[in-house]
């Protein structure tokens, strides 16, 4: 299986908004193996505050995650995680 893609933006907007807790995001061990972490300077969805309600944000496969925190991050992670199992059985 592919690793799942979480970017978490660490730009200004976000980091005022409370990036700061995704830094060093902890996650359980059974989903170490199975995601790819990166870090990224802007998303640029900063600037269209409208549409995305709130920072932080990061993109899980591409997905957008307003208001993102470590439990939300985890959470939707493991539901991916669920859904790709799913479609492959
Ligand atoms: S600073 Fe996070 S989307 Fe721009």
């Amino acid at each position: 299986m592919r690793p799942i893609e979480v970017e978490i933006c660490l730009g200004t907007t976000c980091f005022v908004m409370g990036a700061s807790a995704l830094q060093n995001l902890q996650l359980p061990e059974s989903l170490r193996a199975k995601v790819k972490i990166s870090y990224v300077r802007c998303l640029h969805l900063c600037k269209n505050m409208d549409k995305f309600r709130k920072a932080p944000y990061a993109r899980i496969d591409g997905e957008v995650i307003d208001e993102a925190a470590p439990e939300k991050i985890i959470q939707n992670i493991t539901q991916k995680i669920k859904d790709i199992a799913h479609a492959t059985n």
